[in-house]
């Protein structure tokens, strides 16, 4: 692992959410590093989107901290800016724009041109085969495609942290290894990538494999 690497890690320090008289997290500790790809398993309700959104610094911490190259990730907008993208599983589209309007929108928004930010948004379509849609506005798409839309549009913005939360979950086999492909290419371009999936077969894909059952994470291998 080289110095900047091992500088530029994502790390959890127990940490703890709750949701009322709901403890979603337990204590999590966690050490993610550039180019890593790695899921977190576990089933419904077990704390999968509690934790991505703690690592996204998108919920408030009851305990805990989470730190990106040595940063307190203290509020959202922070980690925005430091380059942590969170994918929601509700996709969190503009239903009444098009598939372009919304990579180009948030692209610029990211600080891009818009010249770059057009051709990022291109690039990113293409990446996960939706090069056709472009022009379509999002409620028109299937529930599969505003999903993959919502990854290129996270991809346009080139993430140092990408939070995928069930990306493949609403998808055929080929789409879901289309959505993996996509993101393991973000891991091998130096992002950190952690998607969550109750899925075993999409889990397996990652080269890292946590689960989390009632807020308490472990390594399965
Ligand atoms: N906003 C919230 N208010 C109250 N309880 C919540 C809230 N969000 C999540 N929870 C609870 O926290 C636990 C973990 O939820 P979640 O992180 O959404 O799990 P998963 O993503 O694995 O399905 C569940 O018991 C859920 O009911
Ligand atoms: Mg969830």
């Amino acid at each position: 692992m080289t110095a900047s690497n091992t500088a530029r890690q994502l790390v959890v320090e127990g940490v703890c959410v709750v949701h009322g008289d709901v403890t979603a997290l337990r204590s999590v500790d966690l050490t993610l590093t550039p180019g890593s790809f790695t899921a977190v398993h576990g089933p419904s309700g077990s704390g999968k989107s509690t934790l991505l959104w703690a690592l996204a610094a998108a919920t408030r911490l009851s305990n805990g901290t989470v730190t990106l190259g040595g940063v307190a990730l203290t509020d959202r907008d922070r980690a925005a800016r430091l380059g942590v993208a969170l994918i929601p599983q509700g996709n969190g589209l503009v239903g009444t724009l098009t598939a372009n309007e919304n990579l180009f929108v948030a692209a610029t928004s990211s600080g891009l041109s818009p010249g770059e930010a057009a051709e990022r948004s291109d690039e990113a379509l293409r990446a996960l085969g939706l090069e056709d849609v472009g022009e379509h506005l999002i409620e028109e798409l299937s529930g599969g495609q505003q999903q993959r839309v919502a990854i290129a549009r996270a991809l346009a913005s080139r993430p140092s942290v990408l939070l995928a939360d069930e990306p493949t979950s609403e998808l055929d086999s080929a789409t879901r290894e289309r959505v993996i492909a996509a993101l393991r290419r973000e891991s091998d371009r130096g992002a950190i990538v952690v998607m969550t999936t109750n899925d075993p077969v999409a889990a397996q894909q990652a080269d890292v494999v946590l689960t989390i059952h009632e807020g308490t994470l472990a390594h399965e291998m």
